[in-house]
């Protein structure tokens, strides 16, 4: 058998489909760890939209998800999008209107405010409107873009495909007003939350601290999220999942620890509109050091309906790791842990009450 002839160009393509195709949108990427917040990053014109954006594209995604932040100005429109991948949206300050369609088939438009949540189910129509004349609004939305171009590398697909996944979105008049329904676990399946910052939440004893949570279904999306609070003088156990879980900060002010097993901790401080991203695998705790409740915002993989293979392994993530599950309990930390937060509080003039809790877990 002959020898085959070698090329001598490379097969290589320089960088991913994804990464290439922000570049080809001439918008920044922001990368790291943190974003200290999300209220104040720089933007540019992004064309396809007609807004104001930035892509970004954290260590902690593992390039399996994103998000970006979008600002429409004032009084304006952005341009009809459609598209190949999720696209959960929290809104970040501002309000206006979307509406939704499929091709040829009634609109719905509804109404948002800062802290709304919603998404546009897969390839639909939508077009987002700012209310207000004077102020932009702002969005930052978390999207499944990575993975889509990465697997399927044809922008022209992704971007203008004709399918209506009816499955997700047939037009249903009450889509985005419906009450949704309540699961156990803490669940609500809804497709839009009103104001994420004042929605009732449900203890949750697990993950200690005091916190209580609700998770959230959206859209018959993949994606999905959840709002967690815990009080003032607290903080959470440290436990690990999968990539891309996008941890709002909402209110309060504190810190998150982030580090791979037996590695050194990496610590960030956070307040009102920090965005951080936990790599999979990582564990990662998060403390409350400020004078009021701490209530984040997470939007993720581990969808409680649709599963997919690299999300929060079910079940594991508030489970003792000496019984096999993904969290360390209290009585095992890292004695280090405590001390830093016995400090922080110090430092901030608030009591530590996690004597409580400590006697709880044991
Ligand atoms: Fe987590």
């Amino acid at each position: 058998m002959e020898e085959p002839k070698i090329s001598t160009n490379s097969i290589t393509e320089k960088g991913s489909s994804y990464k290439r195709w922000i570049a080809s949108e001439g918008i920044p990427i922001i990368e790291g760890f943190f974003i200290k917040d999300i209220r104040e990053v720089p933007l540019e014109l992004w064309k396809r939209t007609g807004g104001l954006a930035t892509r970004i594209c954290l260590e902690g995604t593992g390039e399996t998800n994103d998000a970006y932040i979008c600002e429409i100005p004032p009084g304006k429109a952005l341009e009809p999008q459609k598209h190949m991948f999720e696209e959960l949206i929290y809104i970040v300050s501002g309000r206006g209107a979307t509406t939704v369609w499929n091709d040829g088939e009634p609109k719905h438009t509804f109404e948002w405010q800062e802290g709304s949540i919603f998404s546009p189910p897969l390839n639909s129509w939508h077009q987002h409107f700012n209310g207000n004349g004077a102020e932009p609004a702002r969005y930052l939305a978390v999207t499944t873009a990575p993975c889509m171009i990465n697997l399927i590398h044809n922008i022209d697909f992704i971007f203008n495909c004709d399918y209506v996944f009816r499955d997700r979105f047939d037009s249903q008049t009450d889509y985005f007003n419906n009450p949704g329904t309540w699961y156990a676990g803490r669940v609500w399946q809804t497709n839009f939350v009103a104001d994420v910052r004042n929605l009732k939440l449900l203890d949750w004893k697990e993950r200690g601290g005091g916190g209580s949570q609700v998770r959230l279904e959206i859209s018959e999306n993949t994606l999905c999220g959840h709002v967690s609070e815990f009080p003032v003088g607290t903080y959470k156990k440290a436990h690990f999942h999968g990539p891309g879980a996008h941890v709002i900060i909402l209110s309060g002010q504190g810190y998150s620890l982030l580090w791979p097993k037996g590695q050194p901790i990496k610590r960030y401080d956070w307040g009102p509109g920090s965005l951080v991203v936990p790599p999979g695998g990582w564990f990662h705790q998060h403390f409350n050091s400020g004078a009021e409740p701490v209530r984040y915002l997470a939007l993720r993989w581990g969808s409680q309906k649709y599963h997919e293979m690299w999300g929060e392994q079910r079940g594991k993530s508030d489970v003792d790791v000496k019984l096999g599950g993904n969290q360390i309990e209290y009585e095992d930390e890292d004695p280090s842990v405590r001390q830093m937060f016995e400090e922080a509080c110090v430092k901030a003039g608030v009591k530590n009450l996690m004597e409580k809790y400590y006697k709880k877990s044991t």
